[in-house]
């Protein structure tokens, strides 16, 4: 047997294009979103942005192990070339059955004639309500196809939403913001994943969704409580909740956090400054996290990010929720 760390990396997949249809909302976190899962399995990926809505990855990455966990993109899948349907993509219309779907983003234009003439193209069986795959067809100046599957990206947001939980509490977040907090953490399946300030639970939630295993730290024991019902009622791997403050983290190791931290309106920072909060939990990551790791935080805009040498800061995304509250979501990297 060789030692695996003797042996050379072995590459399963030769680069290709992947197109990512982004959801419409107007800030950067789609593209971010869909980055970060590209990188997560190939950091030398490439990326072009041709329109707001459509990202290009030139990558060895599976797009199967991205459409089912990704939020915010309404279709991922195998870019069609300029010259056309390859062999391979032919195949997988043909095996079973598939449906053309057009989003046109063209202030105005008419897609029956593309949609017959790929339709002779292809040949094959048609299932408009239940397909296998789909071509996708995004009509912008410019027309982008891919071959997607719509069915592997349903992700039933409404059945963790906050109310429909064993346990609620105000300051709880929606199941498709949480899982992009997760998704720029970039954990991976079988990893061990912490939310130290964990509330109701929203991350953990998304994190086991992904195949994670979510551990939470919360002080309030009836929140650490919460959450563990509603982790009971929907996960089945997960690590448990920890009823402890993370001033002083009751984990030796964990691959990736995210948090979404205290500031007192909803939710109690127990006699704390949101400030101190950051700055010990950065401290307190650098320990657990290991180098190139990375700790996400939501928090105000108005507080800056505590400096320290353990940490780069990544990327930031802000998000305006009323008039006097912005918030940031900062990806902090284990230097
Ligand atoms: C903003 S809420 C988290 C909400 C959560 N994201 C959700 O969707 O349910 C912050 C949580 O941090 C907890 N907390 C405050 N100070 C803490 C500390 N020092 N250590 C651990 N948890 C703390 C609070 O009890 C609260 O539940």
């Amino acid at each position: 047997l060789t030692p695996r760390s003797l042996s050379p990396p072995i590459s399963r997949r030769s680069a290709s294009r992947l197109l990512f249809f982004l959801s419409g909302e107007e800030t950067g976190i789609p593209g971010a979103e869909a980055r970060a899962l590209v990188k997560a399995q190939d950091p030398t990926a490439r990326f072009e942005i041709p329109h707001s809505r459509v990202l290009i990855a030139t990558t060895t990455a599976d797009p199967a192990k991205i459409e089912t966990r990704i939020a915010y993109s309404r279709r991922v899948g195998g870019m069609v070339s300029g010259s056309g349907l390859d062999a391979e993509q032919l195949k997988t219309l043909r095996r079973g059955t598939y449906a053309i779907s057009v989003f046109d983003l063209r202030e105005k234009g008419d897609s029956k004639r593309l949609v017959s003439r790929v339709a002779d193209e292809i040949g094959g069986r048609v299932s408009l309500d239940y397909p296998d795959v789909e071509l996708t067809v995004v009509r912008t100046k410019e027309d982008f196809f891919a071959v997607t599957r719509p069915s592997s990206m349903k992700q039933d947001w409404v059945t963790r939403k906050p109310r429909a939980r064993a346990f609620f509490h105000p300051s709880a977040i929606f199941p498709k913001f949480s899982r992009v907090l997760v998704n720029f953490s970039r954990v991976d399946v079988g990893e061990i994943f912490l939310d130290p300030f964990c509330g109701t639970g929203s991350l953990l939630l998304e994190a086991a969704e992904v195949g994670a295993l979510p551990v939470g730290i919360d002080l309030q024991s009836k929140m650490a409580a919460g959450s563990s019902r509603n982790m009971k009622k929907f996960a089945q791997d997960w690590l448990g909740v920890v009823r402890a403050d993370s001033k002083h983290m009751p984990v030796a190791r964990v691959d990736a956090i995210a948090t979404d931290i205290p500031y007192g309106r909803v939710s109690s920072t127990a006699g704390s400054s949101t400030g101190k909060i950051f700055q010990n939990l950065i401290k307190e990551s650098s320990s657990i996290l290991a180098i190139g790791r990375r700790l996400v935080v939501m928090h105000p805009k108005s507080l800056d990010v505590p400096k320290d040498d353990d940490f780069v800061v990544e990327e930031q995304h802000h998000l305006p929720v009323h008039k006097k509250l912005v918030r940031t979501i900062t990806v902090l990297r284990r230097a």
